[in-house]
């Protein structure tokens, strides 16, 4: 939920010119920074669906992009800016994405999440995901410990 004096919060499809502005972004919230040229490769990608929350002047403060094969659709990242976290803006961008993909005629929701990452863990089980495998030790974390790769789906509505 944003303040009163927060400006609003839209969900825009990505385009190319979004991408510096997302790696940016990707970067201040991941040990793995992916560079803008990957980001825009994967938005321009026809199977891609990307959206970024933006407040008014396309301030983005928030991304996701997920790829469908088929019926099946996986979430590659999604991010929050910390200062917009815990306003709702991940649920939304996770809701829009699966409604997109339900669109698109899939059938399934899929995507990997580190074991230790609560909030993210949190955001997904909000969200309607239930865990069907586990990859252990599949991430390396800053350090070089390991942690376990929980592998979520959700079901999708026919849209
Ligand atoms: C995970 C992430 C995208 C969540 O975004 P967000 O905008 O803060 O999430 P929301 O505000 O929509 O939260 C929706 C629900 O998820 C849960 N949740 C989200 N963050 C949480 C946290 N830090 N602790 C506990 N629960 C949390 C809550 O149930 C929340 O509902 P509530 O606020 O009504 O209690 C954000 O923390 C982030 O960008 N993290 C860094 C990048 C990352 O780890 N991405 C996921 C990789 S798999």
């Amino acid at each position: 939920m944003s303040s009163p004096t927060s400006p609003p919060i839209s969900l825009l499809w990505a385009s190319p010119e979004d991408s510096k502005a997302i790696a940016a972004l990707h970067a201040k919230l991941f040990p793995t920074a992916w560079d803008s040229d990957a980001i825009q490769a994967l938005i321009e990608h026809p199977a891609s669906l990307a959206l970024i929350a933006a407040r008014p002047g396309r301030e983005i403060v928030g991304f996701i992009i997920a790829q469908i094969a088929a019926d099946e659709a996986e979430i590659l990242t999604v991010g929050v800016a910390p200062e917009s976290q815990r306003h709702g803006v991940g649920r939304q961008l996770v809701d829009g994405v699966a409604r997109a993909a339900a669109r698109s005629d899939a059938r399934r929701l899929f995507l990997d999440v580190a074991a230790g990452n609560a909030p993210a863990r949190a955001l997904y089980t909000a969200c309607g995901f239930a865990e069907i495998g586990q990859r252990k030790a599949y991430y390396t974390l800053p350090g070089g410990a390991r942690d376990d790769a929980l592998q979520l789906a959700r079901d999708l509505k026919p849209a």
